[in-house]
């Protein structure tokens, strides 16, 4: 689902997740690991503030392992506890509840000198839309409880939903925006689907992702789609365009009078990387994060 976010949108969104954070013990950051730059909202240290954190990094599967790990050191230098995860499959969420009690250890301690039980930790998971939110919940959950309407603004009567292991979910989670108006992350955030491609042209789209894999994946292209002098770097669009005619011929995306369809093509390439045809990419290094976000406020 796509949402249009206004500046009425964000306040509330942003007004619902701090009365969630009066509740909880530990916030749960869930970022693309193909794209955890551009999933991340532009205001999050302001909006989450001092309470313990850890950022997940979801949808591993369809990452490239090595540069996840890249990211991982890049988080933990900025003082974060991090953890790669596959929601979809649970790849590392047994992890979590020892990220956790790390997280909460001095909390821990000081229940546990004045003879208290520790009780669950109470946690809430925040993210952008599509990032995986409710198969995370679900995951944790041991079955189908994630409330549905992705919408912000949407508010309805909140749960705690009982995990197997000492952790307490609350079962909506926040909701957030991204830093859509640069148009390097609202093209990787259309690139894994994000964001549905009619918000943006989906041959542009394609153009973008190829510019972007050419000199790290390809090899991955050049198999993929039989393009036999694929070029390590693709300078200009017009150059992105050349490859995507040749994916478009090869895969038969024809228009009429023998002129290929870009539309089709783009299609193509879009759905062969989210599916993870392509193998595991990652759209964005660390090197492009530039600054801790919130640094500059
Ligand atoms: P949200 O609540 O944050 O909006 O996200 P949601 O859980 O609905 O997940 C969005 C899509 O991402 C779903 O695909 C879900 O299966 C997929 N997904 C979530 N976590 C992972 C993961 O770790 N790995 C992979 N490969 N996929 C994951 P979908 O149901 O097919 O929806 P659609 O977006 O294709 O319509």
């Amino acid at each position: 689902m796509t949402i249009q976010w206004f500046p009425g949108h964000m306040t509330r969104a942003r007004r619902q997740i701090e009365e969630k954070l009066k509740l909880i013990d530990v916030v749960f950051e869930l970022l693309d690991a193909r794209i955890p730059q551009s999933s991340r909202n532009p205001m999050i240290d302001e909006i989450v503030g001092g309470k313990p954190r850890l950022i997940l990094l979801n949808k591993a599967d369809l990452a490239d392992a090595e540069q996840t790990t890249r990211w991982n050191k890049h988080f933990k230098a900025q003082g974060h506890e991090t953890l790669a995860i596959d929601a979809s499959n649970g790849t590392g969420v047994k992890d979590i509840s020892g990220k956790v009690k790390e997280l909460l250890r001095e909390k821990i301690e000081r229940q546990l000198s004045k003879g208290l039980k520790p009780r669950a930790a109470r946690a809430l998971i925040v993210g952008i839309p599509n990032v995986g939110k409710s198969t995370l919940i679900n995951r944790l959950a041991g079955r189908n409880v994630a409330a549905t309407g992705d919408r912000p603004g949407v508010t309805k009567g909140q749960q705690w939903i009982r995990t197997g292991s000492d952790i307490e979910l609350l079962d909506t989670p926040g909701i957030l925006w991204p830093r859509f108006e640069d148009p390097e992350v609202g093209n990787r955030l259309a690139a894994t689907g994000a964001i549905k491609e009619e918000v943006l042209h989906i041959d542009e789209v394609a153009c973008f992702v190829l510019k972007e894999l050419a000199p790290r994946y390809g090899d991955v292209l050049s198999e993929r789609y039989g393009l036999d002098s694929l070029p390590s770097s693709l300078p200009d669009l017009q150059s992105a365009i050349e490859v995507l005619e040749a994916i478009g011929r090869r895969r038969g995306c024809l228009a009429g009078g023998g002129h290929i369809d870009y539309e089709k093509a783009a299609g193509v390439l879009l759905r062969d990387l989210r599916s993870g045809k392509l193998g595991r990419i990652t759209l964005e290094g660390p090197e492009e994060a530039m600054e801790p976000i919130g640094a500059s406020e």
